[in-house]
């Protein structure tokens, strides 16, 4: 452990993990480097967020411009920068009106706020949320009762009430659930941090059919989906289904923090006052914003994840060929995971850094890949080769050579 790691280690309540025993301190593209010069193959991308890699010259640029202009504002004033990223997320997508947080939990808490008073006005006071189990929505209070993992809900009861978590690809579990106090419906496209779980394809219209049918609101959470990285810009614009409200986060922001609820005119009922920030629509976030998504337009970035993940999954299918205990390859775009039949994944992560390859074992026996949407194929074979060379070692019946603990090899 060298002297940062120790010092984080005394200063940080250990809720990081730092599984990886790495220390980043320089990015660029889909690479990094840590602390000691040595460079790594980024597939985790800060989870999922530094779309166009690491320290991207456009993002890198308006951050510059905009820092030497004006950084922060309050809410009592307009600034440019935020209306400039407002209307061209509208104008892409289609929703009518949008409002800025930092976080991806913040967006989703704002939704669930904005169904609540929808609930009032309309719904003669419903306010519960359905959700799923083994979703993700966030670490407040609030999106703990929403995101459905009784692991992440135990230490924090009593939970705020008024949340379901039903089985996820269930549209009978959904109608179980609905009762007169039923206000919305809120889900992720795929779920990424509960196992990267895609539903079978007609799931969300028959969802959708219902909260019309029931005049619930349909949330989708596309904090970890959303900004291209399934291969559209939105995971909802290939599931033929649009919902009243959408959150954003991650990869909104090209790697700084800001996320954004995008809301449908009949859904958007926040007046002044309702609702707030310090830093909604903070100037600077919003122009890294605005250039993030600028550029993933102009250059197709989505197209690019949807190529991309296209091939990588086929590079992951030919390793399932050679290795046995690989039994799952699964999602979309550049959202994938590997499976395996053996809890190995830490094991193998802590491998593939040894190799230069940083991979984020979401699960005892699975693995997430979520690399920058800008990655070539020579960058996906250059990982693959390293997951194929480890995959080997890991599973060869003779396996001295492997590194275990603080990257020790035995
Ligand atoms: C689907 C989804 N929603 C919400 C969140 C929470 O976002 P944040 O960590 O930015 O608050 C995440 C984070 O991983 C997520 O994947």
């Amino acid at each position: 452990m060298n002297h940062w790691q120790e010092l984080d280690r005394k200063f940080f309540m250990n809720t990081g993990h730092r599984r990886l025993g790495v220390t980043l301190v320089r990015g660029e593209g889909a690479r990094v480097w840590d602390d000691q010069g040595r460079e790594y193959l980024d597939f985790i991308a800060g989870w999922g967020v530094n779309a166009l890699g690491h320290c991207h010259p456009v993002v890198v640029s308006a951050i510059r411009e905009q820092a030497g202009k004006l950084t922060q504002v309050s809410m009592d004033v307009y600034n440019v920068p935020q209306v400039e990223l407002a209307r061209l997320l509208l104008e892409t997508t289609g929703f009518d009106k949008i409002f800025f947080a930092s976080t991806g939990t913040e967006a989703n808490e704002g939704a669930v706020k904005l169904a609540r008073k929808y609930g009032k006005l309309h719904r003669n006071g419903a306010y519960e949320v359905i959700s799923t189990l083994n979703s993700f929505h966030g670490r407040t209070l609030a999106m703990v009762a929403a995101t459905g993992k009784p692991v992440y809900q135990a230490p924090y009861t009593p939970l705020p009430a008024g949340f379901l978590n039903v089985p996820y690809n269930s549209l009978e579990a959904i109608q179980q659930a609905t009762t007169d106090k039923t206000v919305a419906v809120l889900l992720e496209p795929i779920q990424g941090e509960g196992g990267v779980n895609v539903p079978d394809d007609d799931y969300f219209k028959k969802v959708r059919a219902w909260c019309n049918e029931n005049g619930l609101l349909l949330i989708l959470d596309e904090v970890q989906t959303g900004m291209g990285r399934t291969g559209t810009l939105f995971a909802y614009q290939r599931l033929g289904v649009v919902p009243d409200i959408l959150t954003v986060g991650k990869g909104l922001g090209g790697g700084v923090p800001i996320s954004a609820i995008l809301v449908k005119e009949k859904a958007a009922v926040f007046g002044p006052g309702d609702h707030g920030h310090t830093f909604a629509g903070n100037p600077l976030m919003c122009a890294a914003g605005y250039a993030t998504l600028r550029y993933m337009l102009d250059s197709d970035v989505p197209g690019n994840a949807r190529r991309m993940g296209q091939y990588f999954t086929e590079q992951l299918k030919d390793l399932r060929k050679k290795y046995s205990f690989i039994t799952d390859i699964r999602g979309r775009g550049l959202l994938l995971a590997i499976e395996f039949n053996k809890d190995w994944s830490a094991e193998i992560a802590k491998e593939c850094v040894a190799e230069g390859l940083l991979l984020n074992n979401m699960k005892p026996n699975a693995i997430r890949f979520m690399p920058p949407l800008i990655i070539t194929i020579k960058e996906i074979d250059e990982a693959v080769g390293i997951l194929d060379r480890v995959l080997a070692r890991v599973s060869s019946p003779d396996r001295s050579g492997l590194v275990i603990g603080e990257g020790v090899k035995v």
